[in-house]
């Protein structure tokens, strides 16, 4: 089992992954359009975690980082479906931490979460309270009424990964 995470940058190997997880999401957030889907998840700018066992894409998370306002939009989250409940989620969502808070320099991932998904933030410490200052993620993440709005804050030093 291995968590990877890269934007798009053209590397095939890589290609073929982003291309597995475009199908699970496109699977698992049927009221997402696809072509949004794809759009985001190829977007050089969005960067993708994804779970990876025996060469195939188990799930993964699609997010933007916004490196000068130091938070992170997850677009996009799922795990495939006869993969999910055995703990995959979480373990992405703490990689996901490690890498957004080590490698980006993030401090706080805002994303809108569907109805069903709330409960699985909330365990993955997002909240719906928005602490982050309006001023460091007003006008960069798009208004979405299909969700709500929830925020997690990355710890400075925790060990989120062993
Ligand atoms: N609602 C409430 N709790 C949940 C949900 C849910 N939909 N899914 C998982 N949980 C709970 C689990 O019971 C578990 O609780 P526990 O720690 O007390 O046992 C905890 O959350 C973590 O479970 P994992 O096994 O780590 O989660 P999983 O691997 O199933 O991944 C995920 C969770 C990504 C939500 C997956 O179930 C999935 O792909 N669902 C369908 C797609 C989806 O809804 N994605 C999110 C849409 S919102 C967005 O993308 C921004």
């Amino acid at each position: 089992l291995k968590f990877v995470c890269f934007p798009n940058d053209g590397i095939d190997e890589r290609m073929v992954w982003l291309i597995g997880l475009k199908n699970i999401f496109a699977r698992q957030l049927p009221n997402m359009p696809k072509e949004y889907i794809v759009r985001l998840v190829m977007d050089r700018s969005h960067k993708s975690m994804m779970v990876i066992r025996h060469n195939h894409v188990v799930g993964g998370i699609t997010y933007r980082p916004y490196i000068s306002q130091r938070f992170g939009e997850i677009a996009f989250c799922a795990i495939t479906a006869d993969e999910q409940v055995k703990g995959y989620g979480t373990r992405l969502m703490n990689h996901l931490k490690q890498h957004a808070r080590d490698v980006d320099g993030l401090t706080h991932f805002l994303t809108y979460a569907d109805n069903n998904a709330v409960g699985y933030f909330i365990k993955q410490g997002f909240s719906m309270e928005i602490d982050l200052d309006k001023n460091r993620w007003q006008g960069y993440i798009k208004d979405y009424d299909g969700g709500i709005l929830m925020e997690c804050k990355i710890d400075p030093k925790l060990p989120y990964t062993d």
